[in-house]
């Protein structure tokens, strides 16, 4: 065992002697912490993304050295016991220190629990993680929170906390909004949640710091911990109100718009648990589907970054403006009629922004929502009624409220019936934002009373609470619940259900229903 030992070790010397040579100028390989937490995400039925960061003890010193390497673990219980994969990783400073692993050759719909150990000092890991991949065929039941527009300097992440204390959910979905690009004077800050940098993010080095402070939070390093992720960016990752060739908040003094949205994108990649398959001109494509079984096909569109037309008053009627492009509105057309084919339950479409009709007088929604881009909106609408693709469910956000809405191709004609229902193709669950406030402007327009008024197929608005989105599935129904956060103004986990809504299966209407559905009894221990 000695001999194995030494020449294992006389190994690794060997491997750290040629990193060495490579990192010329460096010198003896740096320890490492894990102050950022574990995550993981992107699961497959046999694989999944795990992710850490290395950080090098010396970070910040005028000449830091390259991090020894990692070890990473994967097994069946929480006290690692029972190994089903293990491997190395090597970070360096060109992702920033960050550890991404595709683990492969694990078994559908089951919970697994991982960690990252320094190879050198034994006791020096990371916390010990969760996560789980998709089921197979024979899912009965899904649970997904669905979280967005977690702006730290806003409040404090307690949905995060709560759901970290869940060990029923499949998997957390992030719409977006992940990190809010801004600097300190755009937020009212009563907490000392100041952001780092203290100005908008737009360098590399901006964006790196503003992940690192989010994933400084101990209630998101525990969401993370627990659960794995399937994100999708919103705008703020990169910059309010983007879109293909610009985004409100750049201006001239930020420099290249087309280097900042190669940095933004870069530095999701790294920090973020996301499978990274393809790119489109430097950056990841995010937009993909996910595969639950037999129960559920989950379609994430990308509509702000891919390939987003500016919208304004004067394009709303030109069909070929469009929020997603061309490329991807064949693909997802393509995957709402194979889904339908396939003979899958239930397909959701996810969308970063409001799917259904929504117009408020003196509120620009046309340059935010899908209410920019009516023509592309109705020609999905017409692909699901003409194709017969039954069961959709749209989950979006970004309006910073929670809302429940019935979609028709008009809801303000006679062709929607709010009563009987006659005329709904589909129902949008909208998910609340965790911190962000609600677009003043929206309020000081009447926004909410606006919509309750003259908006019959909004079934629920909600701007009051902050919160996030738990969808309960089967195969006779989804159920959609929102939970409010007590308070963001300081860390308290404590949650109440503000709203709930069932769809049966074959019948798209909304119903209310009064309780939350049941915890599944089963749910595998959290990580310890
Ligand atoms: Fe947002």
């Amino acid at each position: 065992v000695e001999a194995v030992a030494a020449r294992h070790r006389a190994r690794r010397l060997g491997l750290h002697l040629v990193l060495l040579l490579a990192t010329a100028g460096c010198g003896p390989l740096a320890s490492v912490e894990f102050v950022h937490g574990v995550a993981s995400g992107d699961p497959t039925a046999d694989s999944v993304i795990l992710w850490t960061r290395a950080t090098p003890v010396d970070e910040g010193t005028r000449t830091p050295r390259q991090p020894r390497a990692v070890h990473w673990l994967v097994a069946t219980d929480p006290q690692l016991h029972n190994t089903v994969a293990q491997g190395e990783y090597t970070p360096d400073a060109s992702r920033d220190y960050t550890v991404k692993v595709d683990v492969t050759g694990l078994q559908p719909g089951t919970t697994y629990y991982y960690r990252f150990d320094e190879t050198e000092i034994a006791g020096n890991h990371s916390p010990i993680g969760r996560t789980r991949t998709l089921p197979r065929a024979d899912a009965q039941r899904l649970r997904l929170a669905v979280v967005a527009c977690t702006a730290h300097a806003a409040g404090y992440f307690n949905s995060y906390a709560h759901i970290a204390q869940r060990a029923d959910l499949d998997a957390v979905v992030h719409l977006g909004d992940y990190i809010y690009e801004y600097g300190h004077t755009r937020f009212d800050i009563p907490f000392g949640r100041t952001p780092q940098p203290l100005h908008d993010a737009v360098s590399l080095d901006d964006y790196r710091q503003r992940y690192a402070q989010y994933r400084s939070d101990p209630d998101l390093q525990q969401a993370h911990r627990q659960h794995p992720f399937i994100a999708m960016w919103d705008d703020h990752e990169f910059a309010d109100n983007f879109w293909n060739g610009g985004a409100r908040n750049h201006r001239s003094r930020d420099g290249s718009f087309a280097a900042r949205r190669l940095v933004a994108g870069r530095a999701y990649a790294e920090w973020m648990p996301i499978r990274e398959s393809r790119t489109t001109r430097g950056i990841p494509s995010l937009y993909r589907s996910l595969s639950f079984g037999t129960l559920l096909d989950l379609v994430l569109l990308d509509a702000r970054i891919e390939d987003r037309d500016e919208a304004s008053p004067e394009t709303r009627d030109d069909p070929s403006t469009s929020p997603i492009g061309e490329t991807q509105e064949r693909w997802l057309m393509n995957e709402l009629s194979d889904s339908q084919a396939r003979g899958t339950r239930w397909r959701f479409m996810m969308s970063q922004i409001i799917f259904g009709q929504i117009e408020v007088p003196d509120f620009p929604m046309h340059v935010v929502l899908w209410e920019g881009y009516p023509r592309v909106r109705t020609r999905i609408l017409d692909h699901l009624v003409d194709e017969d693709i039954g069961d959709v469910v749209v989950v979006s956000s970004d309006l910073h409220a929670a809302a429940a809405i019935e979609l028709a191709r008009d809801p303000f004609s006679p062709d929607y019936d709010p009563e009987s229902g006659e005329g709904v193709i589909a129902a949008e669950l909208v998910a609340n934002s965790m911190t962000a406030p609600h677009a003043q402007d929206f309020v000081d327009a009447d926004g909410p009373a606006v919509v309750a008024a003259t908006h019959p197929h909004f079934k629920y608005l909600d701007t009051e609470n902050r919160g996030y989105l738990l969808i309960d599935v089967d195969a006779e129904r989804v159920q959609g619940e929102w939970y409010a956060s007590e308070t963001i103004r300081r860390r308290r986990v404590e949650h109440h259900l503000d709203r709930a809504f069932r769809i049966r299966a074959g019948d798209p209407r909304l119903e209310p229903v009064e309780a939350a559905s049941a915890p599944r009894a089963e749910g595998p221990p959290l990580a310890p």
